[in-house]
């Protein structure tokens, strides 16, 4: 059976690991929302296949202004923006690395300080999803209602994905991850808590689903099938985006996307900042549904992840605060591979996950710095 450190194809690439970066907001974009040259750093240090990982999945990224609800945070949607991009992906590039870009809306999730002439934010209908926005000057306001989308107005918001996948190859990514998790817009369409709508966007898991997979076959367009893959969350426990049915609507989704054959499916199998309030869902439970690469994530550890890439519930684990605090963690697991079981691991610092700066960012240290 396959381990961490064997290779793994993923659309154009044989990658030599399994160890993936999953993506990570820090927060920490330029003005416009261009990423500058510190991002460039922060993903340079981690884009070495033989001692970081082998695929970058970089930050959640605005499909437009719309789209955004956290404070610098990087976009996708202006020429600015796919050039602070390309900074990135040729430092990545340079390293041996390769980076998909996180395509992002966050959908009801925003507030209206984000939003075009401050209108409220947007979603499937009008659910509020609780909790506080981080507004761009860095205030913490109560989340809103916000506005359902009229049926005319969501073939721009497909475009809005299909510009912004095609901006991302320009930009010089190697493909595209729609963000179908976590709560944000396509996941609100998917929840039958947050999808209230009677036309062919609510009801149904299949026209629940309507929106996810248009917004797929936008990138899938866009790209190439072989550089889109999608992630999704079927384990998120909020209350305002639970579904009454998690298998039977992501094992449909997961169904229709196998049937596209996308570069891969990232499932998240739990969230741990946010417990599931229904059974997790493990994600061997989708292993029959999708025949091509599946990454999973939430948790793991070197032994967890080799235990589940030998037992064959997924392809490849993506390591979110891992990589975070540990640049070098696929050195590191080499080390936990050849039986060393004194491998020391940097904690990550979460005070620092949303600051500015080099600070809990680029200088996490190296095994031998
Ligand atoms: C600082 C931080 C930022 C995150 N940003 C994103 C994001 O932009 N997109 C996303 O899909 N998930 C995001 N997540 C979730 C992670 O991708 C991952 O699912 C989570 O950290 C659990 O994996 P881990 O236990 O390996 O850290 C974020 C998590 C953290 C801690």
């Amino acid at each position: 059976m396959p381990d961490l450190l064997s290779p793994l194809t993923i659309g154009r690439h044989t990658l030599p690991t399994r160890v993936i970066m999953a993506p990570l907001t820090r927060c920490r974009a330029g003005p416009g929302n261009a990423p500058t040259a510190l991002n460039a750093e922060y993903y340079a240090q981690r884009a070495d296949p033989n001692t970081g990982c082998s695929l970058i999945i970089a930050e959640a990224t605005t499909i437009s202004q719309q789209a955004a609800g956290y404070p610098d945070t990087p976009g996708l949607f202006t020429d600015a923006q796919v050039a602070g991009w390309r900074l990135v992906t040729d430092a990545v590039h340079a390293r041996g690395g390769v980076i998909f870009a996180q395509l992002w809306h966050v959908g009801s999730i925003s507030h209206p300080d984000f939003q075009p002439g401050g209108g409220l934010p947007v979603s499937a209908s009008e659910v509020n999803p609780g909790g506080e926005a981080r507004t761009p000057d860095g205030a913490r306001k109560p989340r809103v209602a916000p506005r359902a989308l009229d049926r005319a107005e969501i073939p721009a918001i497909i475009d809005d994905y299909a510009r912004a996948a095609a901006n991302a190859l320009r930009a010089g990514f190697d493909g595209v991850e729609l963000h179908g998790a976590n709560g944000y817009l396509p996941h609100q369409f998917l929840s039958d808590a947050s999808n209230r709508r009677t036309d062919e966007y609510g009801g149904s898991v299949q026209n629940r689903a309507r929106f996810l997979l248009q917004a797929a076959d936008a990138c899938i367009a866009a790209v190439g099938p072989d550089r889109c893959g999608v992630r999704l969350s079927p384990n998120t426990g909020s209350p305002a985006i639970i579904d009454s049915d998690p298998l039977g609507t992501f094992s449909y989704v997961t169904r229709e996307l196998a049937e596209r054959r996308v570069a891969y499916l990232h499932i998240m199998e739990t969230v741990p900042t946010w417990p599931s309030v229904q059974p997790p869902i493990p994600v061997r439970a989708f292993r029959p549904l999708f025949d091509g690469p599946l990454i999973t994530n939430a948790g793991f550890t070197f032994e967890k992840a080799t235990e589940y890439l030998r037992r064959g519930d997924c392809d490849a684990i993506a390591f979110g605060r891992a990589l975070l605090a540990n640049p070098d963690l696929t050195a590191r697991f080499r080390r936990l591979a050849l039986g060393d079981r004194d491998v020391p691991m940097n904690e990550p610092d979460p005070s620092t996950f949303y600051t500015q700066g080099p600070a809990g960012y680029t200088d996490y240290p190296t095994l031998r710095a």
